[in-house]
């Protein structure tokens, strides 16, 4: 036998390197022995690879946006087309996450206008007015349904819970509300949309703890062109038949949004979650030929077709985003990222953001 390993054994094995750039970040993760310091945790995720890398791009990248919107701005004489801002930022998010207590981070952004229109779906809206009249509780993603129902208690979304007598006190609020907007239909001629009706209802909720008090507050357009598809659908199914005639345009909307989007200097995407909220924002973006910077946060897989699932890439192909663009998705559940990356942008940069609202 011989005393040496078969060459083409070592030749595979051992097969001599290219150099690698010297500027190539180096993998390495946070030492404990620093002690703990949350930011520098986080600082560290950039080369600690995975989706924590992701997680450090997403969050250069929407400083990037942050950047670009604080570059001086040109007098606002209140059109909402007219460019306003270096970046016009759209965010957009999942019903859920508003059930869950994401919707403090968001609504932190929208009570200090750091960003510039929003898209959710209905479960978005109904959720933090609800929220405003009772109180959502954590469970267990094991409870029975059974027996909930049986309690009388919705297992609202994952380990969520929500009494039912919470969507009854909805609609003792909510009744008298679309009865107004009825008689302003018809006596005045309002046509109502879906953005102008979360303005009304931000308005009517009065109540500093929701993300539309604040998007009315500070004139932010909130588009769900699916409202029906929620508890809000429920409400305008039954009020349909006690005082009929109330109608809702979409195309009024869909003219608003791409507009924010054509007239944009540049402009940002962030979009937690997938289905609707992700193809919007992006599908106005194409208006532009695509969004200058996004940020995708996500579950969802390119494998099966869905629009939820596609990278980036796919939105570049379309002309959604920008060719030249950098964006950047991060695999994960939103509810455990997003704070995280609002703490270490929006949240970080707050005293230049809120100074140049002020300058407005
Ligand atoms: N609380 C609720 O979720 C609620 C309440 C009432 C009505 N609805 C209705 O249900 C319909 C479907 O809801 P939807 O379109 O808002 O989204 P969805 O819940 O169907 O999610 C769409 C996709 O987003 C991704 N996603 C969802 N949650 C995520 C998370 N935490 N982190 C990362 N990625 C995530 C997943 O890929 C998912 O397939 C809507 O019409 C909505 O109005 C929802």
């Amino acid at each position: 036998m011989s005393d040496h390993a078969p060459s083409v054994a070592m030749e595979a094995v051992l097969k001599p390197s290219d150099d690698l750039p010297d500027d190539m970040p180096k993998i390495r993760g946070y030492d404990f022995n620093h002690g703990v310091d949350l930011q520098a945790v986080l600082k560290s995720y950039l080369t600690t690879g995975f989706q924590a890398s992701s997680l450090s791009l997403a969050i250069q990248q929407i400083n990037n946006m942050i950047e670009k919107r604080l570059e001086p701005m040109e007098a606002d004489d209140g059109d909402e087309l007219k460019q306003h801002s270096g970046c016009t930022i759209f965010l957009g998010y999942t019903s859920n996450l508003i059930s869950s207590g994401v919707r403090e981070s968001i609504r932190y952004l929208v009570e200090h206008k750091m960003v510039d229109a929003i898209v959710t779906t209905a479960g978005g809206i109904e959720e933090d007015l609800i929220k405003c009249l009772a109180h959502t509780y954590l469970g267990d993603f094991s409870l029975s349904g059974k027996e909930l129902r049986l309690k009388g208690i919705n297992r609202l979304i994952g380990n969520l819970l929500v009494p039912n007598d919470n969507y009854c006190k909805f609609e003792d609020w909510l009744m008298p509300i679309l009865d107004q907007m009825l008689l302003e239909q018809n006596t005045e001629g309002v046509r109502w949309t879906p953005s102008k009706m979360i303005h009304r209802l931000g308005k009517e909720i009065n109540n500093t703890d929701s993300v539309y008090y604040w998007a009315y507050k500070n004139n932010i357009p909130v588009f769900s062109p699916a409202l029906t598809d929620g508890s809000l659908g429920d409400m305008i199914y039954f009020h349909s038949f006690k005082n009929p005639g109330l109608v809702l345009d979409i195309v009024e909307d869909i003219r608003r949004l791409n507009g924010l989007a054509v007239f944009a200097k540049k402009t940002g995407m962030i979009i937690l979650g997938g289905g609707l909220v992700k193809h919007h924002i992006a599908n106005a973006n194409l208006m532009r030929n695509g969004a200058d910077y996004a940020v995708y946060v996500n579950t969802g897989q390119e494998f099966d077709g869905s629009d939820s699932g596609a990278r980036p890439d796919e939105a570049i192909s379309w002309g959604k985003i920008r060719a030249d663009a950098t964006p950047v998705k991060v695999y994960a559940d939103a509810s455990l990222v997003f704070p995280l990356i609002v703490a270490e942008t929006f949240a970080l940069h707050f005293k230049k953001l809120t100074a140049e609202k002020k300058a407005d």
